[in-house]
């Protein structure tokens, strides 16, 4: 589609000009102006400053985009979000006291932000990114909950980590991981009647737009994404012992699945 732009800039240009030549009025120099505008656009956009980032260098794009992050929700991303909320109060309300892992917590703002007034929360946030974490952290001033902060890779956490948790929430976390979520491991972390919820784009989406670009200033930053199916993880969190207890697929106006929302348990005993 670029190069059909491009060319047909240059053509455009090229025949308005040898008009303009041929028959030097007001009207071809004015055609002229205009493509030579239009072919300056095309190429100008083309040099604009764009960096491409592999799952490897997540941490670098989410660190370049952390302090625009918040700006950039859809409709259909907030409703994931509320989804992936309303799931995460219905594991811990009856508890006298909650410990939730935020893996890839991001900002905080999406999910987070919907628990700091309660006071028997302790909220453990952990991510790669150390801007990530910053923004977090002056989130977090006000509120009331109890919360813990790590910079970490989500499997060198998963790997490390000993704690048992009341629920653990991964949300769009898991396209942009180099590696396959470990299910066993987070399954391993749950205490009894534990929550574990997923929320990510869904894989024909992802494949449909495999870079998820942010402009950033002048500049564009895209992270190239990995499509992650449902499916494959409620099978893998199954053979986990894992119970599912919700999934659903969030659409778009046009009816396209865009996200997802998987809530599974493990068992009471
Ligand atoms: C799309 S944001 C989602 C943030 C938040 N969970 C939310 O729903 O708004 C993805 C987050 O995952 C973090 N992340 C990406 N790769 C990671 C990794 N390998 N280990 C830990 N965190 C990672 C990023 O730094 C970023 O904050």
């Amino acid at each position: 589609m670029k190069i059909i732009i491009k060319l047909l800039s240059v053509l455009t240009l090229l025949i308005s000009v040898a008009w303009a030549v041929t028959e030097f009025t007001y009207e071809p120099l004015i055609v002229s102006l205009g493509s030579v505008a239009a072919f300056i656009g095309v190429f100008y956009r083309e040099k604009q400053k764009r960096k491409f980032y592999a799952r490897e260098q997540a941490a670098l794009f989410y660190g370049k985009i952390a302090n625009d992050y918040d700006e950039r929700n859809t409709q259909f991303l907030k409703e994931s979000h509320i989804n992936t909320v309303k799931h995460l109060k219905k594991a811990i309300d009856e508890l006298d006291s909650a410990s939730v892992l935020d893996l890839g917590g991001g900002t905080g703002i999406n999910v987070a932000a919907h628990f700091f007034n309660r006071t028997n929360v302790t909220w453990n946030y952990v991510d790669a990114s150390s801007e990530m974490k910053t923004a977090f952290e002056k989130n977090v001033e006000m509120a009331d909950f109890k919360f813990t902060t790590k910079m970490s890779d989500l499997n060198e956490f998963l790997n490390s980590c000993e704690e048992k948790f009341d629920a653990i929430v991964v949300s769009f976390v898991l396209t942009s991981l180099p590696y396959p979520f470990d299910i066993k491991k987070a399954a391993s972390l749950l205490k009894p009647n534990g929550s574990l919820i997923i929320a990510d784009i869904e894989p024909e989406y992802t494949a449909k737009f495999p870079e998820y670009t942010v402009r950033v200033g002048t500049e564009y930053h895209s992270l190239l994404v990995s499509p992650v199916n449902a499916l494959d993880l409620i099978e893998k969190g199954l053979n986990e012992n894992l119970q599912l207890k919700f999934c659903q697929s969030i659409k778009k106006n046009d009816g396209q699945r865009y996200a997802y929302v998987v809530h599974m348990t493990q068992p009471l005993v």
